[in-house]
């Protein structure tokens, strides 16, 4: 009887200790999917946006569009404050735009998987391919890489790489090694200076030499690449990590001549844009290299990007400018940044810091998106409220291609991070 009733204790003390067990392993992964349910509310919180709706606004917009541009010889660079549709610009060397129109559409069949998109895409990509001998200017980069270099890394298309390499090698031709600079500008274009001329939105164009040199190129087109990076981080900025926008160097010498500016305010204001080709011109440049100087240093112009953005986070044309409510907004910039602190946040090794720019980057696309500087409804793009070049009188509060084309890059780019969640 003893024994039965000590078994029986001794069994119900088991049964009560398997039930405690349980109890205790209950809580302990309830916990652990509380912890994890709210670590997924902080992301998924932060990505609180439609971005399935962000996409289909764009491809809707491109339904409208797209129609109407069908001269091949021309592309669509602006929408005039107020008007509903793309003005055209000839698909010209000397202009820099041409690479964004294809871009788009690279992009558009990137987050759709549309064929028509994939389609229209090829068909805009493939009536410049001479400006792949441009040596004129730097901007060869911005116009081949975004047309090229997308129909190579989203369409599949192989048979672009020729063409991108023979880019890189007209881009890398205005490289002074006295300087460790290329050469931005022509002095004849732009008269003020008379001698090396490097603009801060170079940065952009060196994606193109250190995708050459990956991609059977010529491995100098890295190395200029990264001595451009080095010689523009220790020239190009202000203590406070803002950048000029011109400077000229002594083309024999390589010493800096002046620091100007031919968009922004003034020769020491912060130009919004160029801000943003800086973050995004060494969050790229850590990205090929994986150099932690360049990471370091895309946090730090990064955090002071952030630092100035107003409530809405898309920057007044030139950050100098900005207390006054009346000077219109660039949206470009926003959609610049947008794109590069998607990236950013998945090269940071700490969490806090890879929240900080995901947050920020989606944020500026949930402003974007919004109805405030979303086209929907309104004209033919994807944006309103940019800004291209106030300075000199032109593109003020207006449409621009190339803020459609970082704006849906971003897209992409969040779409991606989405999926590896
Ligand atoms: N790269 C020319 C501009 O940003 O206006």
């Amino acid at each position: 009887m003893k024994n039965n009733n000590r078994n029986k204790i001794k069994n119900g003390q088991v049964k009560n200790s398997l039930l405690l067990i349980c109890l205790i392993a209950f809580f302990v992964s309830c916990n652990n999917a509380k912890k994890e349910e709210q670590n997924k509310v902080v992301s998924t919180n932060n990505v609180s946006i439609n971005l399935d709706k962000l996409i289909k606004d764009c491809e809707n917009q491109l339904k409208i569009a797209v129609p109407k541009l069908t001269d091949l010889t021309k592309h669509p660079r602006l929408i005039d404050t107020d008007k509903k549709e793309w003005k055209e610009v000839g698909n010209h060397k000397l202009i820099w735009t041409s690479g964004f129109y294809p871009g788009v559409l690279w992009y558009a069949y990137d987050v759709t998987g549309n064929e028509r998109w994939k389609n229209e895409a090829i068909k805009r990509t493939e009536v410049f391919e001479d400006f792949k001998n441009i040596t004129e200017h730097h901007d060869i980069g911005f116009m081949m890489f975004p047309a090229y270099g997308n129909g190579y890394k989203i369409g599949g298309k192989k048979e672009y790489k020729d063409i991108l390499l023979t880019s890189a090698s007209s881009l890398a031709s205005r490289f002074n090694p006295n300087v460790g600079t290329i050469r931005s500008w022509s002095n004849k274009m732009h008269p003020r200076w008379k001698q090396h001329i490097t603009i801060i939105d170079n940065m952009l164009n060196l994606e193109l030499l250190f995708w050459a040199a990956k991609n059977g190129g010529d491995k100098k087109f890295y190395d200029i690449a990264v001595k451009h990076a080095e010689t523009t981080m220790k020239n190009h900025f202000r203590k406070d990590l803002t950048s000029w926008h011109v400077l000229e160097y002594d083309s024999i010498n390589g010493n800096v001549l002046n620091r100007h500016t031919k968009q922004g305010f003034a020769d020491d204001s912060r130009w919004s844009r160029g801000q943003a080709w800086g973050v995004y011109g060494y969050t790229m440049v850590y990205k090929e290299t994986k150099d932690k100087k360049f990471l370091d240093f895309a946090q730090k112009l990064a955090d002071k990007y952030i630092s100035l953005l107003p409530e809405d986070m898309v920057p007044a044309w030139d950050f100098d400018v900005q207390s006054n409510p009346k000077e219109e907004k660039d949206a470009s910039a926003a959609a610049v940044v947008a794109s590069a602190l998607l990236d950013l946040s998945t090269f940071v090794d700490n969490k806090a810091d890879q929240d900080r720019y995901f947050n920020a980057g989606v944020k500026m696309l949930k402003s974007l998106g919004s109805d405030k500087y979303s086209a929907v409804g309104k004209a033919d793009s994807f944006l309103l409220h940019s800004t291209g070049a106030k300075s000199l009188g032109h593109e003020i509060d207006v449409a621009l291609i190339y803020a459609d084309y970082y704006y849906i890059e971003a897209l992409s780019r969040l779409k991606k991070l989405e999926s590896q969640q």
